[in-house]
């Protein structure tokens, strides 16, 4: 049976899909065989992020609808052998679509898989609701930024209410200049707030918008940074990236001067 795990936030924005993407892609390099499943109807992009979009032929409500078993949905990602993706349907009518129905769904291929990583909507409504019932997992992706870590302290409290074996917290766009600097919150204490475990902390990068319909290059941090987090999912660990690193002694205050000339 597969870990079906929810990556989910409140806000919209945060880096959800980004997350549910590359944490697939980390989990793939580790040779698990993982499922991506678009739970956002409606607004879903998790195809557009992960490249797959021309290869969509059916999608979660056409499983739902009868229209094709849900294994002809599933696309094989090109380059990762141990990579499928579930995309999900473009319309805005689907509140008569039950939770209940989708976990049955995902229940009827959890043996085929060892990861489950399910992108939920923004927000706490229907959508919300209807993708955490499916997981046994939740991750929480967060901004070092006031607004975003109220909503994850809502989302928190609400997921609390369901029989969730474990909630983690992913802080995204940490900023290593601004913190060496005390200019923004660390994750550390994000997750204190917030109450529960750091799952990782991903640093802002070009290199993440700029890799959309691809996987992230090797060479930058946010690639190594969702590798520990994979490797932590895996392990039940709670290494982070630190994002300070880079910023610290006598070339990070450069690096840092650099940035602020940019
Ligand atoms: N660590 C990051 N550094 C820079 N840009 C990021 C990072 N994470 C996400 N983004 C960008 O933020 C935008 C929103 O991300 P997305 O994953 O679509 O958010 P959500 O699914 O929560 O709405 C995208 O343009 C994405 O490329
Ligand atoms: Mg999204």
């Amino acid at each position: 049976m597969a870990r079906k795990i929810v990556i989910t936030s409140g806000k919209g924005g945060v880096g959800k899909t980004t997350a549910t993407a590359s944490i697939g892609y980390a989990l793939a390099a580790l040779k698990k065989k993982v499922l991506l499943c678009d739970l956002d109807f409606g607004l879903n992009n998790l195809d557009i992020v992960t490249g797959v979009e021309g290869e969509v032929v059916y999608d979660v409500c056409d499983v739902l609808e009868g229209k094709c078993r849900v294994r002809q949905a599933i696309i094989q990602d090109k380059n990762r052998s141990t990579l499928y993706i579930l995309p999900s349907g473009n319309s805005l009518d689907n509140d008569d679509i039950s939770g209940q129905r989708i976990k049955l769904m995902l229940e009827s291929v959890s043996n085929y898989f060892e990861y489950i990583l399910i992108d939920c909507p923004a927000g706490l409504d229907t959508g919300f609701h209807r993708a955490v019932s499916c997981a046994d997992e939740a991750i929480v992706v967060v901004t070092p930024n006031l607004s975003s870590i109220r909503d994850a302290n809502k989302t928190i409290s609400v997921l609390l209410s369901y029989e969730l074996k474990g909630i983690s917290v992913l802080v995204n766009r940490a900023r290593g200049d601004l913190m060496v600097e005390q200019k923004m919150i660390f994750p550390d204490d994000i997750a204190k707030i917030l109450n529960v475990g750091l799952l990782g902390v991903v640093p802002e990068e070009d290199a993440v918008f700029l890799s959309v319909g691809n996987s992230l290059p090797r060479f930058c941090d946010s690639f190594k940074a969702y590798k520990i987090i994979a490797d932590n999912i895996v392990k039940n660990k709670n290494r982070a990236f630190d994002p300070l690193k880079k910023y610290s002694g006598f070339f990070g205050s450069i690096r840092r001067r650099i940035k602020r000339d940019i």
